[in-house]
């Protein structure tokens, strides 16, 4: 793992560009973020969206995953990165050596995912981790399910969360997507087993592929 995000798991804190401490908090766990590498590895995309960069955390892992295939696209949509974030995440991609591999839209995701699907824009794995309500997710959902090919990857943070899971439980109604399971490699790792013991989630992040063109009808429903 990049040495700069390896140093902040193990310390959880790290100096920021004011040259105080800043605590990690709201990121994606250490297992989450070898994971997400681990999916990236194994479906090489050409283009990536993250959405929600706070420190930086994830944001680290995706650029680090995606150094090692060569050009990928990279975006990341935040509205606040600059104000309630204090440029902790631009901060953190630049320390890991990371300064000119993204572009950052700060708007909010509602509003930037429907100009890149009016626009024909194609994504191949979107990473969501913002606004975790159920109507967010559902219409963050909404534009990502146009701007995804066959085989696109679409990844949620956060399925501990009453909104993530029941949105969770509607996507996996779609006949054009699969779930992706995690790799065996991870599952064997010491912290899946605790969790696994304290009869939590192995991971708390999921992933699903897109397996086919949405063809459902303009009425479909099912209930979940
Ligand atoms: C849980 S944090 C993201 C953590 C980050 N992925 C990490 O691992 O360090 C949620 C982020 O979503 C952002 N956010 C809130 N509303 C949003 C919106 N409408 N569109 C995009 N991002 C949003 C917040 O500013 C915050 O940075």
């Amino acid at each position: 793992m990049n040495p700069v995000l390896e140093d902040i798991f193990r310390t959880q804190q790290f100096i920021g560009p004011d040259d105080q401490i800043h605590r990690l908090h709201s990121h994606l766990p250490d297992l989450e973020c070898r994971l997400l590498q681990a999916w990236i590895a194994a479906n090489p995309p050409g283009r990536v969206l993250e959405i929600g960069m706070a420190q930086g955390i994830s944001s680290v892992a995706i650029a680090e995953a995606l150094a090692s295939l060569g050009k990928v696209h990279y975006d990341i949509v935040d509205p606040n990165q600059h104000t309630e974030w204090n440029s902790l995440g631009v901060w953190n991609l630049t320390r890991a050596g990371f300064a000119d591999s993204y572009i950052l839209w700060e708007e909010p995701s509602e509003y930037y995912l429907p100009r890149l699907a009016a626009a024909g824009e194609i994504v191949d794995l979107v990473f969501v981790d913002g606004w975790h309500s159920f109507e967010q997710t559902l219409v963050e959902f909404y534009y990502i399910n146009r701007l995804l090919p066959v085989g696109g990857i679409v990844i949620f943070d956060d399925i501990q969360l009453p909104s993530i899971a029941k949105f969770i439980g509607y996507l996996g109604r779609i006949p054009s997507y699969q779930r992706l399971p995690p790799t065996e490699t991870l599952r064997k790792d010491p912290g899946v087993r605790v969790r696994r013991m304290a009869s939590v989630p192995e991971f708390r992040i999921v992933a699903f592929q897109k397996i086919a063109i949405d063809a459902r009808a303009w009425d479909w429903f099912e209930d979940f």
